[in-house]
């Protein structure tokens, strides 16, 4: 079978103005993850770095040899590189950083404006083929004769990326500050049309320095179609073989309306990527339970309301439903979906047992049910399920539960199993009754919830065999590994699931899964493996899925105003 498709993603100088936007980059690397991509990310330096770090070599004269000038130059993007590095780990995506040197990026000619020859491509496959993104500084390479750092000339990132795509048989996407390419360049004060599509004889003309020339030509040269486009933005400009056609402009839309129901680990987490897009999101309230308690991340107090129905009947698009699962919270969604507003819950339990019928109610009146971040945190194992599951899987296997696997690694290092429990739920990880989580009941959802989307059906939960961690749990010393693991296959015809304590030996690929870590295997009938890993609870690995889901709508969102404002102008 196929691998994923692999694209390589250059955040640009404009898109990493400030470590401020490091968040957004992530959702959209995740944004990609989700549709199926393995991701290169190719980073620039943060704003300003490249420019200081010139005048900082300027004090020094041109050299016979200028790989100080180069090596210098280079710790921009190496620093923005790590840092980005430092954000997806946040969020729970698995990353490696890779520097040309481990990468065996090599180039030829002069030391600050060199060309790419040679790319160890295994050295990046096999990197991906363990589920990671990678994270690549852009502009430098080493010199293949020497192995002196080099740089690719100004803008070289760009470079760094179209070479990597080529290399890698990967697309290649450039984000940047605009939707696309525009006839005049967004900086002068009337940018005119964007384009949907260049030709690469027009892309010269056009692009002037949005994209480096030298990496143009290099994509035209090697047939390397690229498209640039912006961080949450919905329109782009495609370069490639097809011919130039100009974009019919699209006019404002307005944001969509989130109403937020609970404030705790996760909702802190959503509200404060929300807020960070006043353009895309209005938050028009947001419900807790003690309007007294203090938040990291919310609200002035008197935004707060403990009538979670005055958020429901507002005149929301969107209901995100992150309390604890209180009694209330399945009448609220239903109320919600009834009047045609989207909802989008981390309730497992909810998601396991009413999920379906929700998504019907939704489909009825309009909107949506979601709920992507009910199963492992930021690892996006449904939008995998459901994806695989037209190659036909044949089973499902992972960790699914942060809590049981934290308390298991805290176990081997001999602690209590009160502590242990205490620890986890301090870090945000365990439900508001931990007794979900130490029975099974929470893994159990999370399978019966993969299991429906993988194999079209799943067991009812009461039919889940379910193992408990408890304080007589043992756990072995030595070369073996106990892990909680959920399975789910099919048997006669019917979907079995469970989810039981296993000694594993130390090389079985879920024994390395630790701490708050989740890991998922899906096999498929021909025999092949699919793994994911990442961080499984805690709150911004759940935020991460949660504001995907977000953006999901919001990009529908974006995309109905546009349609239906045009259908109007015809
Ligand atoms: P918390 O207990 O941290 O937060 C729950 C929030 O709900 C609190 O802000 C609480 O208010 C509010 N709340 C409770 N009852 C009501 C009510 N009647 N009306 C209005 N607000 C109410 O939970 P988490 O953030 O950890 O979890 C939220 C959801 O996400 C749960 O369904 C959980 O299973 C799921 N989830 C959690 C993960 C995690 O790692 N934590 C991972 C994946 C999913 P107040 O703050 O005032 O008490
Ligand atoms: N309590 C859950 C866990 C949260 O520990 O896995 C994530 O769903």
């Amino acid at each position: 079978m196929s691998k994923p498709e692999t694209l390589v993603l250059k955040l640009g100088g404009s898109v990493l103005s400030s470590e401020d936007q490091l968040p957004d980059l992530v959702h959209e690397i995740y944004r990609r993850r989700r549709a199926g991509y393995r991701v290169v990310a190719v980073a620039s330096a943060l704003g300003g770095t490249t420019e200081s770090l010139i005048a900082r070599g300027a004090a020094f004269p041109a050299a016979r040899d200028e790989s100080f000038r180069a090596a210098l130059l280079a710790t921009g993007e190496l620093a923005s590189a790590s840092l980005l590095g430092l954000a997806l780990e946040r969020a729970g995506i698995p990353a490696a950083l890779c520097t040309p040197q481990q990468i065996g990026l090599t180039t030829s000619g002069p030391t600050l404006d060199a060309d790419p020859v040679a790319l160890d491509r295994a050295a990046v496959e096999e990197r991906l083929d363990a589920g990671q993104v990678v994270v690549v500084p852009g502009y430098s390479g080493h010199d293949r004769r020497h192995g002196r750092p080099t740089l690719l000339g100004r803008g070289g990132s760009d470079l760094t990326a179209v070479f990597l795509a080529q290399r890698l048989g990967a697309d290649c996407e450039l984000l940047k500050d605009v939707d696309g390419i525009f006839e005049r360049g967004p900086s002068s004060g009337d940018p005119g049309q964007a384009f949907d599509r260049l030709s690469w004889a027009d892309a010269v003309d056009a692009c002037g320095p949005a994209i480096q020339p030298k990496a143009l030509r290099y994509a035209r040269r090697h047939r390397v179609p690229l498209t640039v486009s912006r961080p949450g933005g919905i329109a782009s400009t495609r370069i490639g073989d097809a011919p130039t056609r100009r974009r019919v402009t699209r006019p404002g839309v307005r944001p969509l309306r989130i109403g937020l129901l609970g404030l705790g680990t996760v909702g802190q987490g959503v509200y404060r990527h929300l807020t960070r897009h006043p353009e895309q999101f209005e938050l028009v309230g947001a419900a807790v339970r003690d309007l007294a308690k203090p938040r990291q991340h919310a609200p002035d107090p008197r935004d707060l309301t403990v009538e979670a129905w005055r958020i429901v009947s507002s005149d929301c698009d969107v209901i995100v439903e992150l309390t604890d699962g209180n009694p209330d919270s399945t009448s609220l969604i239903e109320a919600a979906l009834r009047e045609g507003k989207s909802v989008i819950t981390a309730n497992k339990e909810i998601s396991a047992v009413r999920g379906a019928r929700y998504r019907r109610l939704a489909a009825r009146h309009g909107g949506r049910f979601v709920c992507s971040a009910s199963v492992a945190g930021a690892i996006p194992a449904l939008e995998w399920a459901r994806r695989l599951a037209s190659r036909s899987v044949r089973s499902i296997e992972g960790v699914l539960n942060g809590t049981t696997n934290f308390i298991l690694g805290r176990l081997e290092q001999g602690a209590s199993f009160a502590e242990a429990l205490n620890a986890a739920q301090t870090a945000g990880f365990a439900e508001a009754d931990p007794g979900a989580d130490l029975s099974g009941r929470d893994a159990a959802c999370k399978i019966a919830l993969l299991a429906e989307a993988a194999f079209g059906e799943s067991p009812s939960l009461d039919a889940i065999r379910r193992d408990e961690l408890s304080a007589t749990t043992e756990v072995p010393e030595g070369n073996q590994r106990v892990r909680f693991v959920a399975r789910a296959w099919r048997r006669s015809g019917r979907i079995q699931a469970e989810v039981v304590r296993r000694v594993l030996p130390a090389t079985h690929p879920l024994a390395s899964v630790e701490d708050e870590d989740n890991a998922v295997i899906f096999e498929l009938a021909d025999g092949t493996r699919h793994a994911l890993g990442g961080k499984g609870a805690g709150r911004w690995p759940t935020a991460e899925s949660v504001f995907a889901d977000l953006l999901q709508l919001s990009r529908a969102h974006q995309r109905r105003s546009a349609g239906r404002r045009k259908e109007k102008a015809s």
